[in-house]
């Protein structure tokens, strides 16, 4: 199977903390679409690929991003991992159209914009207010809380469905109380 060695290189790619942000966004994929296809399923245990490969500060990162849709940080992100990933599934002969379905979806994950690039986005949400969001508050929110706010925000108002945002709501509003009593 096609996923399992996509998980096999996620997991000697990946950082545990990483590792778990993925497929946590796997995990919502199924609760949201529970037909989601294979491409879809690939794309949520890889979609953050390129930040396992390369060893840029985090800090720096976080301070210098625009958080909101179409920032140049997440263009680059998403086009990284997307060509990441599909030398990857060419190198394992993956079917072309899969490629091309996979490829696509890792390129929209910040931004949605098809019904499954949605269901992605969504996901990737859910998944990031579950750990990494903490994780952000943690080494963040004493330096920078406008940043973060502007994090959570972007993470929650992008959110399409209803019952994404139904879920990730109590989440937010979690964090957002703990980020105004630092
Ligand atoms: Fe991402
Ligand atoms: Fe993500």
């Amino acid at each position: 199977m096609i996923i399992e060695k996509v998980r096999e290189f996620v997991t000697k790619s990946c950082e545990d903390d990483e590792v778990k942000h993925l497929e946590r966004t796997l995990y919502w994929i199924k609760e949201l679409k529970s037909c989601a296809n294979e491409a879809l399923k690939i794309a949520a245990l890889t979609h953050d690929i390129d930040r396992c490969l390369k060893n840029e500060g985090c800090a720096d990162d976080f301070k210098k991003v625009r958080h909101s849709p179409n920032s140049k940080y997440y263009m680059e992100h998403q086009k990284k991992s997307a060509r990441i990933v599909s030398n990857f599934l060419e190198n394992i002969n993956a079917d072309e159209n899969l490629i091309k379905e996979v490829t696509f979806l890792i390129e929209h994950h910040e931004s949605g914009g098809t019904p499954e690039a949605d269901v992605l986005k969504d996901a990737d949400s859910l998944s990031f207010f579950e750990n990494n969001a903490y994780s952000i508050l943690e080494k963040f929110a004493k330096l920078d809380k406008e940043t973060v706010k502007e994090k959570f925000d972007f993470m929650f108002n992008r959110i399409s469905s209803e019952k994404a945002k139904n879920i990730a709501k109590p989440m937010y509003e979690k964090l957002i109380k703990k980020l105004e009593e630092i």
